[in-house]
Formats: structure tokens, C-alpha cells, sequence
């Protein structure tokens, strides 16, 4: 299950290709609508969300509300292109678009990479592409392989850990151990614009510390942890580097524009522990089941799912667009100016999560195909039945 992007931010239309999408999934664009909404969402975003009511139209692959095995093409129109025509359009003056042109790099943007990389005259060429509008597409290519995992009664969801300085009480942090804890955690943080699942307190106080950077003209960052319902075992592999499925999801979340680290499990502060409180003891419960006793894992041992919930950490670094610009350089006098600013999100880290939602579904999508096969539903349906019928003693989540 490969997929490709194409679209500028204020161009036309986000595209997207997908293709070895096995064939039978039951498929509607309002499933992929569903995560494009859940992206639009936050408080800290800019006034870009409040004109783009994000809709793809799926123009080939799903047929009667099913995939037909064929590539699924999709699009996404941006409507703020509307405003941006003169300039962003294919066949658009070039003096007109050269009178609007931007020179003052954004420190932490693709503005300067771009610069160099393909001798730009203009930094919009780097902007359009490196934003993430792009993102979108992204997440209608999740949405697609969520469809194939629900079909495995595999469910993907995220929340966020911390912003700025805010960071979620460890106590409130969820053990999605049964379907009900599972939506009643995934219902209080879809709940909310901040998409914690903390209190209404520490809602509240987030919108005043987003308010107040606002105001400074800042921006900030934080975490999100990427949880899934328990997976079946034995996805991925140890026996060659780029088959681990820590890696594969490493890549594929650290590719997600601004993520500047990702950690499975306790990854992150593991090293503050000895082996013994880290490591996640194993323990018969005497039925032809296995527990364990906690999940620092992240349920993934040597690069192979372990019938844990996965657990994945992603640092997403602060907005790089500042309306209190960070000195720069005029790119054609060579001389010390401020940046460039144009509208930008005081902060994304609840769509962050929504987008790395959607990288670990197509990496996991992935796994599962490699695992159980890949012409139809049905074919991965009862090869992973028949998978699961094997492990014994069977593991049955944490406790
Ligand atoms: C959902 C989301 C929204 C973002 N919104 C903005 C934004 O409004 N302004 C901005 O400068 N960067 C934004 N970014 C981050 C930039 O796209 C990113 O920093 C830039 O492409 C450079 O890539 P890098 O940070 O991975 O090096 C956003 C990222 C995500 C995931």
C-alpha cells in the first residue's frame, strides 16, 4: 500500500494516489471526511481552518462502496485557492506573481532549505509544497488504510500528551484494556478542541496559555501518543533492519512536517529506569492466556508486534512562522531583516495527532498485508484468523 501527494497549499486541489489496496474493503469518502474534519480541529489554528471545509472526492478504485483492488485516486479542493489564482494558478502572470514574491527566509521552514535545493527566486515554491496542507491527503490515505484494519477489528487513535509546558498527569493516562474503556477514552478526547484526555480544568488552561502566546505573537509544540486497540502478534520482523516495525513507523511519523522525534513505548525517558522496572514481565493467567503487567514496549519487541496496543510517541517541535519574526535575511540584499510572516497556527499539535494517526495506520496497513496477504479482505480476514488460532498461549493486553 503505497501512496503519492501532489497539490500546493494555495493551489488548486491536494491529489492523491494510492495503490495495492486489496480489494472488498467496505469504502465511502464520508469515512475518509470523518478524519479530514478530525484534522481541521484545535484551538491555537489559524484562520486558515475556517475557510477550508476539507471533502475528498474519490475518483477511481472504490466502486459500490467497496475497493475494487485498483488504485484509488482522490482529491481535495483547497478553496482558499479562490484568493491565491493570480499567483498560484499553472498558468498565472509571472510579473504579477513576481511582485508578491517572498525573500526573508522563516527560520525552522523550508523556506532557505528550498533556496538552495532548487535555486528558488521565490520561497513561496517551498512554502506551497513543504506545507502541511499536504497533510490533508495524508490523512484521506490513513482513512483508507483505517478501513482495512477495521476489518481486523484494529483501531487507531491519538491524543495529546503535552503543549508547551503543559503535559498530561500520568494518572489520567488511559489503559484502553476493553472496547468500553477504548471509546470512553477515545470520546473524551474527540470531545474537546485540545483533544486531551484530561479534565475540563486542564482544557481551560490550555486555551488561556494558547490565548497568551497568541498575543505574544509565539507559537508552541508538544507530544502526541499514537495508541491502537491490541494488535495481532507477530507483525513485522527481526531478520533483516528495514523489516522492523519500529523503524518502518519511526520513518513514516518522522517524515509528518515538524516531528522532530518519535519513541515507542517509554522510549523516550527509558533510560531513566534500570531493566528491571522497565522491561514488561510476562504472566500466565493459567486459561491459555498471557498478560502483562504493563506496557512500556509499546507493543513491539525486536521490531514484532507482541499482542499489545501499540504506543507511539511523536515531538512535534513549535510553529515555525512567527508573527514576532526571528531575524532573517533579505535573500537579494544580503542584508539582516525579519522573516517573512503570513497566516500561520499558533499551534497544531491536536491535528498533529490526527496525522500521525494516519502514518502509523499505513504503516501498520503495510504490516498486515505483508503478514496475511493482499488481493482481498476476506483472504487477510482468515489468514489472520487462522494466525491468531496458533498463538497459544494467546496475550490478552495489559493489566
Ligand atoms: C498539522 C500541522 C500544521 C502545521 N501548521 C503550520 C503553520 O501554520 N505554520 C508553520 O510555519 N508551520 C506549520 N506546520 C509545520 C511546518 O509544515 C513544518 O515545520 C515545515 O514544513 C518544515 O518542516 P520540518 O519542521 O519537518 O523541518 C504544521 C505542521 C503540521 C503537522
Amino acid at each position: 500500500m503505497r501512496f503519492l501527494t501532489a497539490g500546493e497549499s494555495h493551489g488548486p486541489q491536494l491529489t492523491l494516489i494510492i495503490d495495492d489496496v486489496p480489494a472488498g474493503i467496505p469504502l465511502t469518502a464520508a469515512d475518509i471526511n470523518q478524519d479530514l474534519q478530525r484534522r481541521q480541529v484545535g484551538y491555537g489554528r489559524g484562520g486558515r481552518m475556517q475557510i477550508e471545509t476539507d471533502a475528498a472526492t474519490i475518483t477511481s478504485g472504490v466502486r459500490c462502496g467497496k475497493t475494487t483492488g485498483g488504485p484509488i485516486a482522490l482529491t481535495i479542493p483547497n478553496k482558499d485557492f479562490a484568493k491565491w489564482t493570480d499567483i498560484m494558478a499553472p498558468d498565472a502572470d509571472p510579473d504579477k506573481a513576481r511582485d508578491k514574491r517572498f525573500i526573508r527566509p522563516r527560520p525552522g521552514h523550508a523556506d532557505l532549505a528550498g533556496y538552495y535545493k532548487y535555486d528558488l527566486d521565490d520561497l513561496r515554491d517551498a512554502l506551497e509544497r513543504a506545507s502541511a496542507r499536504e497533510t490533508a491527503a495524508r490523512v484521506a490515505a490513513g482513512g483508507i488504510a483505517k478501513a482495512l484494519l477495521n476489518g481486523l477489528g484494529i483501531q487507531v487513535a491519538s491524543h495529546v500528551t503535552a503543549l508547551g509546558p503543559w503535559q498530561l498527569d500520568i494518572t489520567q493516562h488511559p489503559n484502553p484494556n476493553t472496547q468500553a474503556t477504548w471509546d470512553a477514552w477515545t470520546n473524551t478526547i474527540e470531545g474537546n478542541d485540545c483533544r486531551i484526555a484530561g479534565t475540563q480544568a486542564d482544557v481551560d488552561s490550555l486555551h488561556a496559555l494558547i490565548d497568551t502566546v497568541r498575543t505574544e505573537g509565539n507559537t508552541l509544540g508538544g507530544t502526541v501518543e499514537v495508541m491502537t486497540t491490541p494488535l495481532p502478534p507477530g507483525l513485522g520482523s527481526y531478520a533483516q533492519w528495514d523489516r522492523k516495525l519500529d523503524g518502518q513507523l519511526a520513518q513514516a511519523v518522522m517524515s509528518v512536517q515538524a516531528v522532530k522525534a518519535v519513541a515507542i513505548g517509554r522510549g523516550d525517558d527509558g533510560a531513566t529506569l534500570s531493566g528491571k522496572d522497565f522491561h514488561d514481565p510476562i504472566v500466565p493467567t493459567g486459561n491459555g492466556q498471557l498478560a502483562r503487567t504493563r506496557n512500556h514496549a509499546g507493543g513491539l519487541e525486536a521490531g514484532v508486534t507482541n499482542g499489545m496496543p501499540l504506543l507511539l510517541t511523536a515531538t512535534m517541535k513549535p510553529i515555525a512562522t512567527l508573527r514576532t519574526a526571528l531575524p532573517s535575511v533579505n535573500l537579494d540584499t544580503g542584508e539582516a531583516e525579519a522573516a517573512h510572516f503570513e497566516r500561520a497556527d499558533v499551534t497544531a499539535v491536536p491535528a498533529c495527532g490526527v496525522v500521525c494517526e494516519a502514518m502509523v495506520a499505513l504503516t501498520l496497513a503495510r504490516a498486515v498485508m505483508d503478514t496475511f496477504g493482499r488481493d482481498t479482505l476476506g483472504d487477510i480476514q482468515a489468514a489472520h484468523a487462522h494466525h491468531l488460532a496458533r498463538c497459544q498461549p494467546a496475550p490478552t493486553g495489559w493489566n
